[in-house]
């Protein structure tokens, strides 16, 4: 029912020499700088690079909440020129409205635009399912673990059928367990829907797992430092992906690239960096 609903693959972005910065004079802060890169349509683009290199500020840019400095962003190959919420979803931790049922939270969307009708509803009948939340449809928000409440959010974002998915480190904060759930919930969604998807992370394992490319960012000001297209078959299972070669091949070839962009600021003296590469380091050896 969704593969004739959900509408095929549209919505590539063009990022072209894209720069932004804030502030002017001694305070200027150059946050992204000659950026450029193609987030192709149908596939799941998963971007990686260290806290505070502007992932978030790229995404902002994307969804057309900001304006770039300098630079052409195009989806389909029109301008963006403002927010428009059928087209891109940014999906973070928002909180569900807490008196609306899962059901109700779910079905918002489809309520605010006066299209409450039996297709919407079969669609949140159909997405409840997918996520697994069907023996808590007539919950509140309070009643449900974080797990959960992420699922009800990705179902919520995915009844308004955007044309691009954009999801920004969606899954942070959940502990190892729930995340490796959300982890196949959110990779079957997309194997059926193949929406382009643009997701943001921290997490090399969740990267990986999740990828169709695999974009890694220097760090701030931030551009693309490599790209990595992930191969491996799809369904892809969590238990087996690393102890394929391939899978470790990539790990090991995007931490060593995070960790030089982690080097390069820590000799510019930042703290945060610092606190990177104790980070990055203790995984590239302890695997
Ligand atoms: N409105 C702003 N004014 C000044 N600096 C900002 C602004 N927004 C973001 N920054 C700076 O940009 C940098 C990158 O932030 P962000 O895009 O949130 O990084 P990430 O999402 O990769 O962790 C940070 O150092 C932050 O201080
Ligand atoms: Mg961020």
């Amino acid at each position: 029912m969704t593969n004739q609903t959900i509408p095929t693959a549209s919505g590539e972005i063009v990022i072209q020499s894209v720069n932004k910065s804030y502030g002017y004079g001694k305070d200027l802060k150059e946050v992204v700088k000659d950026c450029s890169l193609t987030i192709e349509a149908g596939k799941l683009s998963v971007m990686i690079g260290p806290s505070g290199c502007g992932k978030s500020t790229l995404i902002r840019l994307l969804a057309g909440f900001e304006k770039p400095t300098s630079g052409n962003i195009t989806i389909n190959g029109k301008p963006i020129t403002g927010p428009n919420k059928d087209r891109l979803v940014v999906f973070q931790e928002s909180a569900l409205f807490p008196w609306m049922t899962t059901e109700e939270n779910i079905l918002y969307g489809p309520k605010a635009r006066g299209e409450l009708n039996q297709k919407s509803k079969d669609l949140a009948a159909f997405l409840i399912d997918k996520v697994g939340l069907n023996q808590f449809k007539s919950k509140f928000p309070n009643q449900l673990s974080g797990g959960m409440q992420r699922r009800a959010e990705l179902a919520r974002a995915l009844i308004n059928q955007p044309e691009v998915m954009i999801l920004d480190e969606p899954f942070r904060g959940l502990d190892e367990m729930s995340k490796e759930l959300m982890w196949e919930y959110y990779a079957n969604l997309y194997e059926e829907n193949r929406l382009t998807n643009f997701f943001v992370t921290t997490d090399i394992d969740e990267a990986i797992f999740l990828a169709d490319r695999l974009i890694i960012m220097t760090n701030i000001p931030t551009q693309v430092a490599e790209i990595i297209e992930v191969n491996i078959p799809r369904p892809r299972r969590l238990s087996a992906l690393f102890e394929s070669d391939e899978a470790n091949d990539i790990k090991m070839r995007a931490l060593k690239i995070l960790h030089q962009e982690a080097m390069k600021s820590f000799k510019s003296g930042s703290k945060a960096a610092a606190d990177f590469i104790d980070a990055y380091s203790k995984r590239a050896t302890n695997e």
